[in-house]
């Protein structure tokens, strides 16, 4: 008989037709997964999004024409100009090896694609995939409906598909699925004990380590997942076997990426680990003496046992923390623990929007029902708690914690949260499935049920009509609310997550939609008009994009490896363009770009992000002179009218944006130079530039290019 969600389906009799029946709706939800991710490419074209990706574009080129080993050793000398970058050593290069793997395999087999196709497209390939791990992994902590039902909510939650549209070509796209892969191979390998799923463990995590810098999470809540089993008194002979395969083989395997090295014994994020390991092991060979040795004997052996480890801990480890063998933990790691750290410390961290702690909204916004179905699911596990279970309430609470502080660990979250709804919408359902199915029999009667019902009262008749009906009606609100929830996801997909950032678009006045392409006019003009070896300077959210359409030379990227280099840049920025013209000259620039919004209201141009390029260049030994005090009014606003502070009015960033903006009319009935984004008239209007001058300004005043003037020659 087949049974789901505690219902048996006649038509099925057997196993075959029942694992037919899985099998089908797991392909839906996989399409789905696959299609719901292609609007922004319907709407616009196959492009590719946002900034990093760009990036992520240009190095999957070279490995797709170039080969393996003249990627690993590429040093680029188009970004962080003079210094270089070596890419191999410096990325996480999983992401590129699986899309030039694609490649030639779909060449192989005669279906010509192109490059950038397969990029575009990989997300929602890997979408697919998570969903089919999804299932797999909540299979194993509960059951196959369970499994079913959070493979479709996966499919659609917006908390994923914000990072895996088509086009959005990031780390993050294929390291969610390596991420469940493991950990449904480390379910498997707990449950059996088997050196083969540990492996298996092992491998994925080195997939997840070769593609994303938040394999330290997973590393962190493996570990933990094995202490809570040993306190808990379940730790056995499986577990043992289970977490030492995967740590020692995942341990090797993780240091071949080069970017990760020795970092995997050296760092404080993997010191639980092998804590844990060491723990694992004198766990075990306490448990063999045990069982060889009586009771004293035991007990004094254990005694002096312990206090040797501990004083031999203490030692070691205070040896290798002071001679520096032990990395120090990394900012990113203590604005995880800690969500004021970053803020107060690193600027370069807090001005990264993702990096900022979650807003409550957001966590509707993109989980939506599955909110109010996962506290239910945790206690669905609390109340039959086994090993699997324990793993999953671990892993939902410290995602929910980590969440919380991090935007960008929503992703993180999105996944539990699935598997946990799975598990609590689809104990509920059974309950009312088996409800309704039962009632439904004894109110229509056949044989031997007739005969017993007969012999009942009217008042059980009640009954059952009334749980027939209080049934129904619980799994009509069921429908209802699974509705709502794709009807919201759909929703948040297209008006939220399908916009690629580098073409706009926005409503004009009757409606119609007006399409900005300065972007890519802007880096259009730079490859075609400026000299091969130019070198450009702007703000580092735009290298990536730069080195990737324009072909050309930045001085910084989101690779942000050198603070002193990019407070350079935040210098010459937030200086007069006297000090700013000195500052050009010491770096060799030749170019000057700015993003400006104020004519078409686009928010996040460089004027709004001006304060950070001023924290960011005073934060170093050259930037002294600047204090971002100075850029406010004496009663502490950020202006740019009339009433701003005369330091921002003479910054070269304002200069720059606002460059004859002062006899431009952007809006009817306001004054010329009226700025829609801060909405305010600026404050200095009548300037000329000395040691620039305007070279290019795109179409909608997105973006402005200025040339760097030759110097005077000597003595005029
Ligand atoms: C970028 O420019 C260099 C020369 O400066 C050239 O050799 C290279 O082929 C260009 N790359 C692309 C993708 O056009
Ligand atoms: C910079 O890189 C980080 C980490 O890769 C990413 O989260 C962020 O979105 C990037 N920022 C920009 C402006 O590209
Ligand atoms: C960072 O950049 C500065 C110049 O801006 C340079 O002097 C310094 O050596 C660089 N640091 C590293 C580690 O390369």
């Amino acid at each position: 008989m087949m049974d789901l969600f505690g219902v048996s389906f006649r038509g099925f009799s057997n196993e075959k037709q029942k694992s037919l029946l899985v099998l089908v709706t797991l392909t839906i939800s996989c399409v789905l997964s696959f299609a719901i991710r292609l609007f922004s490419v319907l709407r616009f074209e196959s492009v590719i999004h946002e900034f990093d990706p760009y990036f992520n574009y240009r190095t999957t080129k070279y490995l797709a024409e170039e080969g393996f080993y003249n990627f690993l050793n590429w040093f680029d000398d188009r970004a962080w100009y003079p210094l270089g970058r070596i890419i191999g050593g410096t990325i996480y290069p999983g992401l590129m090896v699986t899309s030039a793997l694609l490649y030639h395999v779909m060449n192989w087999l005669h279906i010509s694609i192109d490059i950038k196709d397969v990029c575009v497209f990989l997300a929602p390939f890997f979408s697919s995939l998570t969903t089919i791990a999804t299932f797999l992994l909540t299979r194993e902590i509960h059951d196959t409906g369970a499994g079913l039902l959070a493979a479709a909510f996966i499919s659609i939650v917006p908390g994923y598909i914000s990072r895996s549209v088509a086009g959005s070509y990031d780390n993050e796209g294929i390291a969610i699925f390596c991420m469940l892969l493991t950990y449904y191979f480390w379910i498997k390998a707990v449950r059996t004990g088997s050196l083969l799923w540990g492996s298996m463990t092992a491998l994925a995590y080195f997939y997840m380590v070769s593609s994303w810098g938040g394999y330290v999470f997973l590393i962190n809540l493996i570990p933990i997942h094995v202490l809570a089993l040993m306190i808990s008194g379940r730790f056995s002979h499986k577990i043992y076997v289970a977490y030492s395969t995967t740590f020692t083989l995942g341990t090797i395997l993780s240091m071949q990426i080069p970017f990760v090295g020795f970092q995997s014994v050296q760092s404080s994020e993997h010191m639980l680990a092998l804590g844990t390991f060491g723990l694992c092991q004198l766990f075990s060979f306490v448990e063999y003496l045990k069982s060889k040795l009586s009771k004293e004997h035991f007990a004094v052996l254990f005694r002096t046992f312990t206090v040797f480890i501990g004083t031999l801990a203490v030692i070691v480890g205070g040896v290798l923390a002071v001679s520096g063998k032990i990395a120090p933990w990394t900012g990113r790691f203590y604005s995880l623990l800690d969500p004021s750290y970053a803020k107060n410390h690193i600027p370069i961290i807090a001005s990264v929007s993702e990096h900022q702690p979650t807003a409550w909204s957001s966590f509707f916004f993109d989980l939506q029902i599955l909110v109010f179905l996962f506290p239910a699911g945790i206690y669905i596990c609390f109340s039959k708690l086994n090993d699997a279970n324990i793993f999953a309430i671990l892993y939902g609470v410290t995602a929910m914690y980590f969440a919380g502080v991090m935007v960008r660990l929503m992703l993180v979250l999105a996944p539990i949260m699935c598997v946990l709804s799975g598990v609590s919408a689809s104990t509920l359902l059974t309950t009312y499935c088996k409800k309704y199915v039962a009632s439904a029999q004894a109110a229509r009667p056949d044989g031997a049920v007739k005969e017993r019902r007969k012999d009942r009262g009217a008042v059980d008749k009640i009954s059952t009509d009334f749980n027939a009906k209080f049934s129904t009606g619980m799994i009509g609100i069921f429908s209802i609310m699974f509705l709502v929830y794709s009807q919201h996801c759909v929703w948040v997909t297209g008006e939220a997550y399908s916009s690629p950032s580098i073409v706009l678009a926005a409503r004009g006045h009757d409606g119609s939609r007006i399409i900005f392409d300065d972007f890519r006019e802007a880096y259009y003009w730079l490859r075609m008009n400026t000299p091969e070896d130019a070198k450009i300077m702007s703000w580092w959210d735009y290298g990536y994009q730069i080195t990737s359409m324009a072909n050309r030379t930045v001085l910084v990227d989101n690779n942000t490896w050198n603070n002193t280099h990019i407070s350079r840049v935040g210098q010459a920025m937030a200086s007069s363009e006297e000090n700013a013209s000195l500052i050009m000259q010491e770096l060799d620039v030749d170019y000057v770009l700015v993003i400006f919004g104020g004519l078409t209201g686009f928010s996040s141009d460089d004027i709004n992000k001006f304060l950070w390029m001023v924290r960011i260049g005073g934060s170093t030994e050259t930037g002294k002179h600047i204090k971002e005090s100075d850029y406010y009014t004496p009663t502490g606003e950020f202006r740019i009218d009339r009433e701003g502070s005369s330091t921002m009015l003479n910054s070269l960033m304002y200069k720059l944006c606002y460059y004859k903006f002062g006899s431009m009319y952007t809006e009817g009935g306001r004054p010329p130079g009226f700025d829609r984004v801060r909405n305010s008239e600026i404050g200095n209007k009548d300037f000329e530039l000395s040691t620039l001058e305007e070279a290019y300004t795109t179409e909608h005043w997105l973006v402005r290019i200025y040339r760097r003037k030759p110097l005077p020659n000597r003595g005029v």
